[in-house]
């Protein structure tokens, strides 16, 4: 049976950079940590999408930075800061697209991106900041077109 999707994968030039700036992370990086799904989040062109994270142990996350990017810190995909979201720091391709939902006084946040696009295949963090501490945890996005001249 031929598969009815094609997958677009990473390219490695945001795997470095993306390497990088863990590394400048975890220098600062606490007991805390901050977990997100382990297996790649799989959406069609077109679905929403729902990218979770935590912080591990549950740590109160209401004066924290919470940052959604790929391989651009900023503008980014989604950035909350200060108690609100920061629509300056979003990249014109996600605005009006994305919801910030979030139990934040618990460190659980996630971030639907609605009206997926090829385009937003590939690697995300997912970071925190308070103070001088970061930390981040790294999420797949696997997104799959339907190829009609596959489906049937
Ligand atoms: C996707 O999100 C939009 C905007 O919130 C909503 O109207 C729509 O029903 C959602 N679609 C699905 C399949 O949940
Ligand atoms: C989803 O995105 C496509 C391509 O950008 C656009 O044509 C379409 O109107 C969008 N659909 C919704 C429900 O926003």
């Amino acid at each position: 049976m031929e598969p009815a999707a094609a997958l677009h994968l990473s390219r490695p030039a945001s795997l470095l950079l993306l390497l990088l700036l863990l590394s400048l992370c975890a220098l600062v990086s606490a007991q805390v940590t901050v977990v997100g799904p382990t297996d790649p989040i799989l959406a069609m062109v077109g679905e929403n999408t729902t990218l979770r994270c935590c912080l591990s142990p549950e740590e109160n996350a209401e004066d924290m930075e919470v940052r959604w990017f790929q391989s651009q810190f900023s503008p980014a995909v989604f950035v909350y800061k200060g108690g609100r979201e920061r629509k300056e720091e979003q990249k014109e391709e996600y605005r009006g697209r994305t919801t910030f939902v979030s139990k934040d006084s618990r460190g659980s946040v996630a971030l639907i991106i609605h009206n997926v696009t090829a385009e937003d295949n590939g690697i995300y963090q997912c970071y925190f900041q308070e103070g001088r501490s970061c930390n981040e945890a790294i999420l797949h996005l696997v997104v799959a077109e339907l190829l009609e001249a596959e489906v049937y």
